[in-house]
């Protein structure tokens, strides 16, 4: 099926607690409900699913994704929670709502991998790995030589991601004192297995929920040393996502460069493929940062004539001839019910 990527829009007040001068609502509920909820839903029926946040730096893209400052606050704080959390909380209580009232007998097991791309290497955010490297199998992309983690709840995720957000590379620049100096990726794969009957449905999923690190012209950031390679190095990658997003948006027949960097090969379902995807552009309302701005409007633009080729990834088991049968023989039983019930009501109204 295919399925427009969805772009929604966040301005960041100039100064916190300011309402925007624009009217758009400015909060992080309010965008995960309008987003990342139907994204989530779908990775329970066996829908991979993306959500990331684009914009130059400063505009806002961790505290939509991670939430508030610090990163206890981002994490566990109801109101202050950012996207990610909210979304891995929703995993979890759609997964135990869904075993209590299945029909038959209903499981999951999920885990995670937290990757970070700093300078071109692929570092692992829950070990020490930080040479990573990208393996195609079929349409999906595998990071191998990253630790997985099982989660069981929201808590054990919320675990996970504290340890990698304290492990993510942060600097101060110019622009922004806890500046993201790599694009964060937070991975899960859900796996359910769902028996009625004879038969057993097996679901899976991937959910990448990715804070990159933003733009920074270099002349504003005034950065240098350490800070200078960083922002070179995040520049590149981004602008081979707007490139990709740019062919993807005017022919996605034609060859598409995944591989020219790190961040689009390990996003290359997401973008085009099979996920539902959602970007949330952040944008600055200081004047100053107009141009950035129009930028980064462009790129929503071209994201929103995107299309992915989205399909439930599931299997069906328990297909043998005897549940075939049974199968058959519970239907005709329905039909010929159906068939008693329809000649009844003819005759009582004749
Ligand atoms: N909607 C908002 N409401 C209140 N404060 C905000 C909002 N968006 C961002 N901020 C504040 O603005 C500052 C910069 O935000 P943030 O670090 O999220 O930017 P960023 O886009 O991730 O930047 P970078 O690309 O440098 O990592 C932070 O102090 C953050 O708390
Ligand atoms: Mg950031």
């Amino acid at each position: 099926m295919a399925e427009y990527m969805r772009v929604t829009v966040r301005i960041r007040p100039i100064e916190p607690g300011q309402t925007p001068f624009l009217s758009f609502d400015n909060a992080t509920e309010e965008v995960f409900v309008a987003t990342g909820k139907r994204i989530v839903e779908g990775c329970v029926e066996g829908y991979n699913g993306t959500m990331f946040a684009y914009g130059q730096t400063g505009s806002g893209k961790t505290h939509t994704m991670l939430g508030a400052e610090p990163i206890e606050q981002g994490l566990y704080h109801e109101q202050n929670r950012g996207i990610i959390p909210r979304a891995v909380q929703h995993l979890f209580e759609l997964l135990q709502e869904k075993k209590s009232k299945s029909a038959g007998e209903f499981n999951y097991v999920a885990h995670a991998r937290f990757v970070e791309l700093y300078k071109d290497e692929l570092h692992d955010l829950l070990g020490p790995n930080n040479q990573l490297k990208l393996r195609d199998y079929g349409e999906d992309v595998v990071v191998t030589g990253a630790e997985e983690r099982q989660i069981d709840c929201t808590q054990d995720a919320l675990n996970i991601l504290k340890l990698g957000f304290d492990n993510r590379k942060v600097g101060g620049t110019a622009m922004n004192q806890h500046s993201s100096r790599s694009h964060a990726i937070f991975i899960m794969n859900i796996e359910t297995k769902e028996t009625v009957g004879n038969f057993t449905t097996k679901r899976k999923s991937q959910l990448n929920l990715v804070d990159l690190a933003g733009s920074e012209k270099q002349q504003s950031a005034r950065s240098s040393g350490e800070r200078f390679k960083e922002a070179t190095h995040i520049n590149g990658s981004l602008s081979v996502l707007g490139r990709v997003i740019r062919s993807l948006a005017a022919n996605p027949s034609k060859y598409i460069s995944y591989r020219d960097s790190y961040l689009t090969h390990i996003l290359r379902n997401s973008l085009g493929g099979n996920s539902r995807t959602v970007v949330i552009v952040n944008v600055h309302q200081n004047p100053e940062y107009a141009s950035d701005t129009i930028s980064s409007f462009a790129f929503a633009e071209s994201c929103s004539k995107i299309t992915n080729r989205v399909k439930v990834n599931e299997d069906l088991e328990g297909d043998s001839l005897t549940a075939w049968k049974e199968e058959v023989k519970r239907l005709k039983g329905e039909l010929i019910a159906a068939h008693n019930n329809s000649k009844l009501g003819k005759s009582i109204t004749e």
